[in-house]
């Protein structure tokens, strides 16, 4: 288990994009260590998720499945004044927020593909969820160490582009680690001890990634639960001097 300093059993743990993919994994592997005291497991459908569902059983009121629709500042609002109430901190929260293929967005071939309502689409669940997130949780991150992590992607780099295509994701993954990037000068301001991170979870065998997985070397197709291991070793290694940097699943930095 990778030694996570902001976190200890009383711990609350914030999960956005938790019914499945690598957000369930998180859920899943925050669940089994004894430095976590309760999971909030946040996505549109979390109280219908049969994995979700599963884990419950097993845990009982250590989660709680939370259903909110990241996109809308009424349900954030909600989640932060109804549901968290009670909960005063918010020791680390992981944004999985994003969509590569579904509800509405493209992944371009070319710039003849692109859409307004493609790029609205992935701007809205990849880049404007994710700091909404951040903007109603700022209260429970005020106090003593905390981290806010989204899962950003390696192909929002503009640094590392070389193969073009995939113009609404590229971007919407661009502009959320300026938003984030921005966010972290601003929570330093207010807490000293936080930390902000964008990471790079690797290619991960789920739905967001089932279309593409053909042209993915052999070993390079990552199992959910071995990039939540990674994501959370990247999130223990890193405190608040790399707030507001870009981290790969294999701790290796990554260029904007
Ligand atoms: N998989 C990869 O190869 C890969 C590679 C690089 C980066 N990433 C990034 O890693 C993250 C996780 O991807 P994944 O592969 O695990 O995706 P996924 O399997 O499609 O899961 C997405 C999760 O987000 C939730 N969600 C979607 N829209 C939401 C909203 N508006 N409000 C609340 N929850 C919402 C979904 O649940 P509901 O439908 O129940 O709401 C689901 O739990 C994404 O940011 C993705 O861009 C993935």
């Amino acid at each position: 288990m990778s030694l996570i300093p902001e976190l200890n059993s009383d711990a609350h743990v914030l999960i956005c994009g938790a019914s499945r993919g690598i957000g369930l994994a998180l859920c899943t592997a925050l669940l089994a260590r004894d430095d976590v005291g309760q999971v909030w497991a946040v996505a549109r459908k979390a109280g219908t998720s049969a994995e979700l569902a599963t884990l419950a059983q097993r845990y009982g009121p250590r989660l709680r499945r939370v259903d909110c629709d990241a996109r809308d500042e009424q349900s954030l609002e909600t989640l932060v004044s109804e549901t968290l109430e009670g909960c005063d901190h918010l020791n680390l929260v992981i944004s999985t927020l994003g969509i590569l293929h579904q509800d509405g967005a493209k992944p371009e071939k070319g710039l003849a593909q692109l859409t307004l309502a493609s790029l609205q689409a992935s701007f809205a669940t990849n880049t404007f969820a994710p700091i909404l997130l951040l903007k109603h949780l700022m209260p429970l991150l005020r106090k003593e160490p905390s981290t806010f992590a989204a899962l950003s992607a390696r192909v929002g780099s503009i640094g590392d582009n070389r193969l073009g295509g995939w113009y609404s994701y590229r971007a919407s993954k661009a502009a959320l680690n300026q938003l984030l990037h921005t966010a972290s000068i601003e929570l330093k301001r207010l807490n000293r001890a936080s930390t902000v991170l964008a990471i790079h979870p690797g290619t991960t065998d789920t739905e967001l990634s089932r279309p593409f997985q053909g042209n993915v070397p052999d070993g390079q197709l990552f199992e959910p639960g071995f990039s939540a291991e990674r994501i959370l070793e990247v999130v223990g290694a890193h405190g608040p001097s790399d707030s507001g940097t870009f981290w790969a699943w294999d701790g290796q930095p990554i260029v904007w």
